[in-house]
């Protein structure tokens, strides 16, 4: 398997939500109808829908494939003896909680066998909320997996992938993000030797570009640099292992051929990838800064107008330019749930003890906020226009609790001194100087 795609498989249409369309052969693309009596090239067509039929158009999302064997085309999936890392959830916790990035296992570990869970605010059962992995691997997949459970968001800190997806490639490296649809099958490849990141399965509403408000028709990501692949097919007539998730475990079955085996396609439900430096940062030419949804990449509604089910902010390089300004992120309390992790560089919030590929989980109206050195250093520092450079930080935010995995609340990078890092915040209050 992993059969190496052709140049041309390696290009990308541009936009968000477009009803794309591409044909890996001339003609595999029947025009005026989704599904003739006879599809071009002796084909199938299949509609993979990832929002229930009578979704108001402006949210519905669905997909139809013309491939060379139809998806139902496969033998009982059997529960897998190994299921994903992490384990079950452990106790809920109103700690402010931080890890150490996770090494990369050395025994042979493709991207399913190194996900392990981390957190997660709901059962998989649920229509809404989000669980998070971080993955390790250092073996291409020579097998293929699709998550029923959710819509995937995979945010590389190490390597650079290739996603084979049933709808094209992408290749993905550390400052770009990919989003997988619910369902949708796809096989991850190592372009470098190991790899790991976080990857976010999102229960909810579908992800999508938030509404930009007084801040205009452009800004933020822009939907051009948003990328989908173009068509790509294996007519690999060999055994094929497929696994998928459902409900939280692990199920498999062989095929007697490859899943990537989409010719042509056309469609909205479709995997993308964006490239993060490409996002147009905003914020303050006066004076304090902005909440930090200013920096939301994507985001998952839920039902109530402006709560999140998921949103997904980045931290990137920007100039500070506010005057007589605390300019580190402000203490504050939240009513949202944050886990952030880093891709690169620091967070100017910490000093030290936040690294690359590491995380830290601060739940519903635990107080955070710039760790002692930092807050001294900013409260001293003479202002000027300056750069801060060579980072890239992320946030998962979420309106439900976020509950630790057992292996979370155990593993040796979980640090047990957090807390310390504000401990030595001096008091400088003093009744007598204004
Ligand atoms: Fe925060």
């Amino acid at each position: 398997m992993n059969l190496d795609p052709p140049a041309s498989a390696l290009a990308y249409q541009s936009g968000f939500g477009n009803e794309f369309s591409s044909e890996a052969l001339p003609g595999a693309l029947p025009i005026g109808q989704n599904s003739p009596q006879k599809v071009p090239y002796g084909l199938y067509a299949e509609l993979l829908s990832g929002t229930a039929f009578t979704m108001a158009r402006s949210e519905s999302r669905r997909t139809w494939m013309y491939r060379i064997k139809p998806s139902a085309n496969h033998p009982a999936f059997i529960k897998l003896e190994r299921q994903l890392a992490g384990g079950v959830l452990g106790a809920a916790t109103p700690n402010r909680l931080r890890w150490n990035p996770l090494p990369v296992p050395e025994e042979p570990t493709d991207f399913i066998d190194g996900l392990v869970a981390m957190v997660a605010n709901s059962s998989p059962e649920k229509p809404a909320g989000i669980s998070i992995y971080n993955y390790r691997a250092n073996t291409s997949m020579q097998r293929v997996f699709f998550d029923a459970d959710g819509e995937l968001l995979l945010v590389p800190e190490h390597g650079r992938l290739r996603i084979a997806t049933e709808l094209g490639c992408l290749d993905l490296e550390p400052l770009e993000i990919a989003v997988i649809p619910r369902g949708m099958k796809f096989r991850v490849e190592l372009l470098d030797p190991s790899a790991r990141g976080y990857v976010a399965e999102n229960h909810g509403a579908p992800l999508r570009l938030p509404d930009l408000g007084p801040i205009g028709s452009n800004g933020l990501a822009n939907p051009r640099d948003f990328l989908a692949p173009v068509a790509c097919y294996e007519d690999a007539q060999q055994s094929t292992r497929l696994v998928q998730k459902f409900l939280g475990e692990l199920w498999g079955c062989e095929l007697d051929h490859s899943p990537l085996n989409v010719v042509a396609w056309h469609g909205n439900n479709v995997p993308y990838k964006y490239d993060l430096r490409r996002f147009n940062t905003l914020g303050t030419v006066s004076f304090d800064h902005p909440d930090p949804s200013i920096f939301t990449v994507l985001t998952s509604p839920t039902s109530v107008p402006g709560l999140a089910n998921l949103d997904f902010v980045i931290f990137p390089p920007r100039w500070m330019v506010a005057e007589n300004t605390f300019r580190p992120p402000w203490f504050h309390r939240n009513l949202m749930n944050e886990y952030m992790g880093l891709i690169q560089g620091s967070y100017d919030a910490k000093a030290e003890g936040f690294l690359p590929g590491g995380a830290s989980l601060h739940s519903c109206m635990s107080a955070h906020g710039p760790d002692a050195e930092t807050c001294t250093k900013a409260i001293a520092a003479d202002l000027q226009p300056s750069k801060i450079d060579n980072t890239m930080a992320f946030m998962f935010e979420t309106s439900q609790v976020l509950r630790p995995s057992r292996f979370a609340l155990e593993c040796p990078q979980l640090q047990t001194s957090y807390d310390a890092c504000w401990a030595s915040l001096p008091a400088t209050f003093n009744p007598n100087r204004r």
